[in-house]
């Protein structure tokens, strides 16, 4: 049985009991942590768990029988919780963004290796049907290189959305929608592709003039043999999110389509529906996943502990998708094209290093505890 603690009791971490309590046999959450426990008491209440609430990870700390640390505060605090519960003898899983920094990264990728913890970052829509097709599409080979990316990370959040205490702020929240909404089709670009060699980006912000952060960044990477071009937004009406990668011999994306081009003794283009058709017939047949999004990541996490094998999704991955999110501000704040891998000595490298650079585009003017709503997760990637 693997007893879980939860430390941040806000909006996502609904998702994360609501997955624990699927596999009632495997694991018991004992412990809810909160700065503010009445939100721990009350989904304690809610969700009638047996567990003890506490105001403070560290009190958790020297408690022997907890297994795993699952990390759902703001990003300023992931590092920090993180390594003190992987010190602690206590495997790790923390949500998305990885940390607010390579620095905080590395902090975790150490404390991981010290005390032999497992460590895995949450981006569940790798736990998505059309997401896992698209990749093993990639890696069998059937439609040949990427040429070209593209990556619309659509999405659209309200002016309020930024009046919540953490958010808006290059501090807390660590940067805005590149960092934040981005970071699952960065990681999806990191997962099938890895990283660039450079990267070339404009940042903006135009609709949110109660936040400091970018709401809408568009970015251009090179790749040996090919670029990729990442926007990242919140100011999309609709949140069409996609990825489609131009391959030698055909187009693949999610949401699924498909398109195959041969070419005519002229070079001009002639459909090879034959491709189309072997494309689609191979993602069809791939089965589907056991358990979707949330759920299927910590099913993944506790088989990692209960077999000792290795997690799906793993620290280095985080931080694959910091760096290139890095290497994307440091490019939109200086103007200048930016080479990829980031050295430790890079002034970016660091919090404190990015602070003292990025733009305040706007001054954040009203701070919220809480704001009430259900949330959404996004597309889902199915063909429409
Ligand atoms: N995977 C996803 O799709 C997804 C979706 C939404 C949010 N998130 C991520 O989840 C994290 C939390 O976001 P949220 O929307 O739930 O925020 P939230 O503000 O609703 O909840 C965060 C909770 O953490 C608590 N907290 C803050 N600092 C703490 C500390 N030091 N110790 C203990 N508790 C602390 C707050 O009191 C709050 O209850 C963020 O990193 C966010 O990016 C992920």
């Amino acid at each position: 049985m693997i007893r879980v603690a939860i430390v941040g009791t806000g909006t996502i971490s609904h998702a994360h009991v609501r997955s624990y309590l699927q596999f009632p046999g495997r694991c018991k959450i004992v412990a809810l942590v909160d700065i503010v426990p009445e939100k721990a008491q009350k989904m304690k209440e809610d969700y009638h768990l047996d567990c003890d609430v506490y105001d403070d990870h560290q009190k958790i700390l020297p408690r022997r029988d907890i297994d795993l640390v699952d990390v759902c505060t703001p990003p300023y605090v992931h590092a920090s919780i993180s390594v003190n519960a992987l010190k602690s003898g206590k495997n790790v899983v923390c949500e998305k963004p990885m940390a607010a920094s390579l620095e905080e990264c590395d902090a975790m990728l150490k404390a991981r290796d010290e005390s032999g913890m497992k460590l895995s970052i949450i981006a569940q829509n790798r736990f998505r049907k059309p997401i896992r097709d698209l990749k093993a599409l990639l890696d069998s080979g059937l439609v040949g290189p990427v040429r070209h990316a593209q990556v619309n990370s659509f999405w659209w959040r309200g002016h309020c959305y930024y009046d919540l205490w953490w958010r808006g702020t290059w501090e807390k929240e660590g940067g805005g929608c590149t960092l934040n909404h981005a970071v699952h089709h960065i990681d999806m670009l990191g997962w099938m592709m890895g990283l660039p060699t450079q990267v070339v980006s404009m940042l903006a912000n135009t609709a949110h003039d109660n936040a400091e952060i970018e709401d809408l960044s568009v970015s251009v990477l090179r790749y040996p043999g090919a670029l990729a071009q990442v926007t990242a937004s919140v100011v999309h009406h609709g949140e069409e999110q996609s990825v489609t990668f131009q391959c030698e011999k055909a187009k693949i994306a999610a949401p699924f389509s498909t398109y195959a081009s041969l070419s005519k003794p002229n070079g001009f283009p002639e459909r090879n529906e034959a491709l189309e058709k072997e494309v689609a017939a191979y993602a069809d047949s791939l089965p589907p996943l056991p358990y979707e999004m949330h759920p299927g990541q910590l099913d993944n996490v506790m088989t990692a502990i209960e077999t000792d094998g290795p997690v799906a999704i793993t620290g280095e991955d985080g931080r694959r998708t910091i760096e290139l999110i890095t290497a994307i501000y440091k490019a939109g704040i200086t103007g200048a094209p930016v080479d990829l891998p980031l050295k430790k000595d890079d002034p970016f490298y660091t919090a404190q290093g990015l602070l003292e650079r990025a733009p305040h585009f706007y001054e954040k003017n009203a701070s919220v505890g809480e704001l009430t709503g259900a949330i959404t997760y996004g597309s889902d990637y199915k063909a429409k």
